[in-house]
């Protein structure tokens, strides 16, 4: 069991000045230095991290590449801004990310700082574009925490409570739910529930000829990775081009290979996004974020309509091209697919010993791994959960959990066989361990998770 005396004196100081609305709390990691899927903290404790720093991490920590880029930038020009002239960075990275983007129109970005203004942009081109104010998203989702992308999402009351009125002209619509379906029920059948609800607001309150997009998350990350089944995405997609409205989705979660797709939207057949906001894993944790859209779309604002000071940092886009490059030469997307299955496969080995497991969903390196009290009713079990990645994180393994009773399972992507066998093996002890009750949370440990 690993000790934590620096790390609890330092958290004990941090307490006293940082906000509490700013950390959601698992447990006493203080990471000193990182590297590939392993964390080091102030301790010396190694741990193998299955988060990625929320799937920002794609690339791995520290990869050489990209610290290499970093540093040799730095030297030469650490920031000037892109609100007033341009650099090469920048320039080499826009052409790249339109052409990276799926479909074959011509594409272009505006870039910014963190996925969450990437969804603000959203809600500014669809609007400027369409002429059009209302935007339709999802219950379940997570699309950031400005007040755009807070008034968007649909995950958490602390996200509203005490701060309303949020952006007006959002409406929320229900995330297809495979796990719990009503008896009976196919796939279609659920595909098809979801899309009549879908299609209810459309036709009691809100005229489609006045909404300007649907933004969607193609797997519902923070939601509990969650998958729509295809026929529901099928249906909202050509609903939103029967009626002019824009079709946009989320990719900071799910993009840049966690799913084992390119986007995440490429799980699903022939679909070309009007807009996508990127961010997270698009510079290997450094601060940036992109919307990439539809060249018509893109050009319905004038500056300054989307402009910040540090957008497009140079070393941030530096560390972008070398973490896209990172992508292509060690085949990560097509890693994270493999090693999908493989890790699919392993919790499904253990769903067979373990009684709590009641749902495995994985594509890619990218799963949510439902904990529940019986099978049959599939009532949420945030206490097991809870005590599973306590023990993990006591035995030197990172993993936390979604919506309270979801175990979050997005490793760096290149994590080797040999960590995530030995992470599996921790996992395995874990289940074992709450199943007897025999996991220690200290006392003080407050609050766990959201
Ligand atoms: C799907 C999705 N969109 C947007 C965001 C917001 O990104 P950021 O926290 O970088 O602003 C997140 C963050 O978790 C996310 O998961």
């Amino acid at each position: 069991m690993n000790k934590l005396e620096k790390a609890t004196a330092l958290i004990n100081d941090e307490s006293h000045y940082n906000a509490d609305c700013t950390r959601i709390d698992y447990y006493n990691l203080v990471i000193d230095h990182a590297h590939g899927a392993t964390l080091v903290d102030v301790d010396g404790n190694e741990y193998i991290d299955l988060l990625a720093s929320a799937s920002a991490i794609n690339v791995g920590h520290t990869p050489d590449k990209v610290v290499d880029a970093i540093t040799e930038q730095a030297k030469k020009l650490i920031h000037y801004t892109p609100a007033y002239f341009h650099h090469t960075p920048q320039i080499e990275l826009a052409e790249r990310l339109t052409k990276l983007a799926p479909g074959d129109s011509e594409k272009m970005v505006s870039f910014g700082l963190t996925g969450s203004d990437a969804n603000d942009a959203i809600i500014k081109f669809s609007r400027a574009y369409t002429g059009r104010q209302y935007i339709v998203s999802f219950m379940g989702s997570y699309h950031g925490s400005t007040y755009g992308s807070m008034s968007l999402s649909g995950t958490s009351l602390n996200m509203t409570r005490k701060m309303g009125p949020m952006l007006p002209g959002v409406v929320h619509v229900p995330y297809p739910d495979l796990y719990r379906r009503l008896p009976g029920e196919s796939e279609h059948d659920v595909a098809m529930r979801y899309f009549d609800s879908f299609k209810k607001p459309f036709e009691s309150f809100l005229p489609a000829d006045e909404v300007a997009c649907v933004l969607i998350e193609p797997i519902q990350g923070d939601g509990g990775i969650v998958k729509a089944p295809e026929e529901f995405m099928q249906l909202v997609y050509k609903f939103c081009h029967e009626n002019g409205i824009l079709f946009a989705v989320d990719e900071v979660n799910q993009g840049l290979g966690r799913t084992g797709k390119m986007w995440g939207i490429q799980q699903y057949d022939n679909i070309e996004p009007d807009l996508m906001s990127v961010g997270k894993s698009i510079a290997a944790g450094m601060p940036l974020s992109a919307v990439v859209g539809k060249k018509e779309v893109m050009q319905s604002l004038e500056a300054p309509a989307n402009v910040f000071t540090t957008a497009a940092n140079p070393v941030c886009c530096a560390a972008s091209l070398a973490t896209l490059d990172i992508l292509e030469e060690e085949d990560l997307v097509n890693k994270s697919k493999v090693d999908g299955e493989y890790a699919k496969q392993q919790f499904l080995d253990m769903q067979k010993r373990h009684p709590n497991i009641g749902d495995v969903r994985m594509w890619g390196l990218n799963g949510g791994i439902e904990l529940v009290k019986d099978r049959e009713t599939k009532e949420a079990d945030p206490d097991f959960a809870t005590k599973v990645i306590y023990y993990a994180f006591q035995h030197g393994v990172v993993i936390i959990t979604l919506c309270g009773n979801i175990l979050r399972f997005q490793p760096p992507l290149v994590i080797t066989r040999e960590q995530l066998d030995k992470a599996f093996a921790v996992l395995d002890d874990a289940f074992t361990a709450a199943e007897n009750n025999e996991v220690e949370i200290p006392a003080d440990a407050g609050k766990i998770g959201w």
